[in-house]
C-alpha cells in the first residue's frame, strides 16, 4: 500500500494508538498498514509471534518514522485466554492508553453443522464471541475508569443478517458481536465510549480460503459464493480506509453501525456458501482433511 491508496492526508492519525487483533496477517495486517502509515501507533496481536514479528517489521520498512509511520508493536496473546489480555493491555498502557480497537482475530471453517462436536464450535466461539468480547471489556474498563474516549471496531460479515449457512458457530459469534456493537453504543455512548463494525463481502487471504475454500489458493478469481453486482472481490485499500474513518475522532457520530464492505454483494442476494448443499461425503471428507492440515500447519508456529 502507498499513501495515494489512502484517502485521507498524512499524519491523519498522529497520536492514536490502537490495537488490531489478528493483526498480523490479512485484514487485519492490511487495517494495521493503513492505519500506521497515517501516524498511528499500531498493537497487532496473535499467538504467531514470528508472523507478528515479520509484519511489524514489514510494515515499518515500508513506511519508517522518517515518512511519517507510526510505530508497530507485536504482542503475542490468544484472546481465549482472558488472563493473557489482561497482561496485553497492562503492557500496551504501560506505553500508554489505547485510542481504539479492532476486534479482527477470528477462527473458521466450513463444516455441515451436524459434523461438528463440541470442541469443533468452541474452536471458533471461544476466539471470535467469547475473545472477542472480553478483549473489548479490558479495553472498555480502563476507557471507563480513565474517563477516556475510546472507539471500538468489529469485523463481522454480512452472515449476520442472511445467517450463514456450514458456517454456523462464525455466523453465530459474529451475530453476537453484532449485537455487542449495538449494545454497548448506547450504554457506553454517554461516556464516550463508541462501537462499530464492519461486514466485508470476500477479500482473498490465505487464513480464509484455506478454511472456506479448501484447495483453492487466495486470488481475486477463485472466491466462495459471495458474489457481489460489481464482479469483483473486495480490494484491501477500500477496506483501510473504512477502518480509518471509523477509528479517528472526526466520525465520533457514527455509532453503533455495521457497514457492509461488500460491493452490494448481499443485496443482490448472496446468502454465503448454501450451495454446498450439492456436496457429498466425499467432498466433505476432502475439505475436512484439507482444513484440518492448514490448521496443523498454523499450529506448529505458535508461540502461545
Ligand atoms: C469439522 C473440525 C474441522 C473441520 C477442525 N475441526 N476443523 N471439525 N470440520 N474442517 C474440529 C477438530 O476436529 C476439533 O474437534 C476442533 O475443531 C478443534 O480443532 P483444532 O485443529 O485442534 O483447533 P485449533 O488448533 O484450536 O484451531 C482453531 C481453528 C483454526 C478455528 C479450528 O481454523 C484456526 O486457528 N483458525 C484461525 C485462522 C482462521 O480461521 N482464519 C479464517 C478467518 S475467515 P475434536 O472434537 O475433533 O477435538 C472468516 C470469515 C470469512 O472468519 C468470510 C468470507 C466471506
Ligand atoms: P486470517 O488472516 O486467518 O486472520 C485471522 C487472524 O486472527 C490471524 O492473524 C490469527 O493469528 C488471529 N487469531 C486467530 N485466533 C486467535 C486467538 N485465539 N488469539 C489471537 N489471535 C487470533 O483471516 P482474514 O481473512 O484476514 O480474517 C480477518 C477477519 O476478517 C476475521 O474476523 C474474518 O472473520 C473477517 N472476514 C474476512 C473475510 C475475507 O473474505 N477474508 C470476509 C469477511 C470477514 P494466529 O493464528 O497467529 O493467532
Amino acid at each position: 500500500m502507498t499513501l495515494d491508496d489512502l484517502m485521507f492526508k498524512p499524519g491523519l492519525m498522529k497520536g492514536q494508538r490502537i490495537l488490531v487483533t489478528g493483526g498480523g496477517t490479512g485484514l487485519g495486517k492490511e487495517m494495521a498498514e493503513g492505519l500506521m502509515m497515517l501516524g498511528a501507533d499500531v498493537y497487532i496481536c496473535g499467538r504467531r509471534g514470528g508472523v507478528l514479528e515479520e509484519a511489524a517489521k514489514a510494515m515499518m520498512d515500508a513506511h519508517p518514522a522518517s515518512a511519517g509511520g507510526g510505530q508497530v508493536t507485536p504482542i503475542a496473546c490468544d484472546i481465549r485466554v482472558p488472563e493473557a489480555i489482561h497482561e496485553m493491555m497492562d503492557t500496551i498502557w504501560a506505553d500508554g492508553a489505547l485510542t481504539g480497537l479492532i476486534n479482527n482475530a477470528a477462527g473458521n471453517f466450513i463444516s455441515r453443522t451436524e459434523d461438528l462436536s463440541t470442541r469443533g464450535f468452541d474452536a471458533i466461539a471461544n476466539i471470535v464471541f467469547r475473545g472477542s468480547f472480553f478483549v473489548t471489556l479490558e479495553a472498555g474498563k480502563r476507557w471507563l475508569a480513565e474517563k477516556r474516549k475510546g472507539s471500538v471496531v468489529s469485523i463481522l460479515t454480512t452472515w449476520v443478517w442472511s445467517g450463514g449457512p456450514f458456517t454456523v458457530p462464525s455466523a453465530m459469534s459474529k451475530a453476537g458481536l453484532n449485537v455487542m456493537t449495538q449494545s454497548l453504543a448506547a450504554e457506553w455512548g454517554n461516556r464516550g465510549v463508541r462501537f462499530n463494525a464492519i461486514a466485508p463481502g470476500p477479500f482473498p487471504t490465505e487464513g480464509a480460503w484455506a478454511r472456506l475454500s479448501p484447495g483453492q489458493s487466495a486470488t481475486a478469481e477463485s472466491r466462495p459464493q459471495t458474489g457481489s453486482p460489481l464482479g469483483r472481490v473486495g480490494e484491501m485499500r477500500e477496506l483501510a480506509n473504512l477502518a480509518v474513518y471509523l477509528l479517528h475522532p472526526l466520525s465520533e457520530y457514527v455509532n453503533g453501525q455495521t457497514i457492509a464492505i461488500d460491493g452490494g454483494g448481499w443485496n443482490a442476494g448472496s446468502r454465503g456458501f448454501s450451495a454446498l448443499a450439492d456436496w457429498g461425503d466425499a467432498e466433505w471428507a476432502a475439505a475436512r482433511q484439507s482444513i484440518q492440515g492448514a490448521n496443523a500447519s498454523d499450529r506448529a508456529k505458535r508461540t502461545v
